[in-house]
């Protein structure tokens, strides 16, 4: 019996010890990719000055979901903290106390926007730049632009971090990541940006955000990484199990405006309406031109 207690005590002993020693392995490992130096292209953009560049500028921030993130006023905010993942605090954008206004260069805003990089080049955490990264020259000078504009805001807060198990499932699990400037092409040749019109190219440009919920080929079902209590995203093509054969155009300028869907409301942590509330109606009618052209595929086929 004594010793049948003494093998289960060196059992235990060496099984902590390995626990251990795989959380160590886990914290270096992703130490290591927190603290990497990313090298961005120097994009030389020229930040516009005046009220249509600075009002357009807003509007963008608006519909992308920055000022959801962000905050009202750009004063940052914490966005979500979750001992799953850990800590992701959107930073106060403005010149004030606390905030990166007061530091950036042009080129800062822009390795941060477009490549989700520090001005040191290691990587943010969470700022969804893989969407941003497709934003043309002119859209995204006119968000720095907005951002530069705005009044001071003293708000001191503590950057994002990941919690043990995010670390965790970013080693274990090759198709998830935080640091979003990990999936960027940094040395590849900028994409191409089609121009602003009533078009389904232009409604294409429109929705990167969209396909991370209702995923890259449109046709919904369960949102990877997500909490399982969250409904699934629905089918936006017109193939089986999509409910958009039935709408008519002004039906779906309605629902992203207000959320309202035959009566009742959709809760905008789930769909984001109250960013998208924001596009105007030729933004929307070329959304809407967009999901139409796509090829009809079966609720799922994320
Ligand atoms: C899903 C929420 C989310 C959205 C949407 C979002 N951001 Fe962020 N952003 C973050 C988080 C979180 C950080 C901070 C990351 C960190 O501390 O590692 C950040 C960082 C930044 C930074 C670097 C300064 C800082 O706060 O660390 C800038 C600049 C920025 N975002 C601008 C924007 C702009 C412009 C948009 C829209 C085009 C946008 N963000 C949309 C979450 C978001
Ligand atoms: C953060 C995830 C997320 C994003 C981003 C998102 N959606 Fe959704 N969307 C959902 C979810 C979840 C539902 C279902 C909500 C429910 O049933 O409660 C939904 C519902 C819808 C519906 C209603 C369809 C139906 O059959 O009832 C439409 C239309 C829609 N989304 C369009 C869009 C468009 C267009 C975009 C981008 C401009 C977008 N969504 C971005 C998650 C998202």
């Amino acid at each position: 019996m004594k010793r049948l207690v003494k093998w289960v005590g060196i059992l235990l002993a060496a099984l902590v010890g390995l626990f251990a020693i795989a959380l160590a392995v886990i914290y270096v490992k992703t130490e290591s990719r927190l603290n990497r130096v990313y090298a961005a292209p120097p994009d030389a953009l020229s930040i516009p000055a005046g009220g249509a560049a600075i009002a357009r500028g807003k509007h963008i921030f608006q519909f992308r979901g920055c000022e959801a993130c962000h905050g009202e006023k750009l004063e940052g905010k914490v966005y979500l903290d979750d001992p799953a993942v850990g800590q992701v605090i959107a930073g106060n954008l403005t010149r004030g106390e606390g905030g990166f206004g007061a530091s950036f260069s042009d080129a800062d805003w822009v390795r941060a926007i477009r490549y989700g990089l520090r001005p040191d080049g290691t990587p943010l955490l969470f700022m969804p730049s893989t969407e941003f990264y497709f934003l043309s020259d002119d859209d995204l000078a006119s968000v720095i632009a907005y951002i530069k504009s705005v009044p001071p805001v003293d708000h001191v807060q503590p950057l994002s971090s990941l919690s043990l198990t995010g670390r965790a499932v970013m080693t274990l699990v090759p198709a998830i990541t935080f640091i979003p400037a990990e999936l960027i092409p940094m040395a590849g040749p900028r994409p191409a940006a089609p121009e602003a019109g009533v078009t389904a190219e232009y409604g294409e440009y429109l929705t990167l955000s969209c396909k991370v919920c209702h995923g890259l080929t449109m046709s919904g079902g369960p949102i990877p990484g997500f909490p399982s209590d969250w409904p699934p995203a629905p089918n936006l093509t017109w193939g089986a199990g999509s409910k958009l054969p039935a709408w008519e155009e002004a039906d779906f300028i309605h629902f992203m405006r207000t959320g309202m869907r035959h009566g009742s409301q959709v809760d905008a942590r789930y769909m984001p309406w109250s960013s998208y509330q924001h596009m105007t109606d030729d933004e929307l009618c070329a959304v809407w031109l967009y999901l139409q052209s796509l090829p009809k595929l079966d609720y799922g086929n994320r």
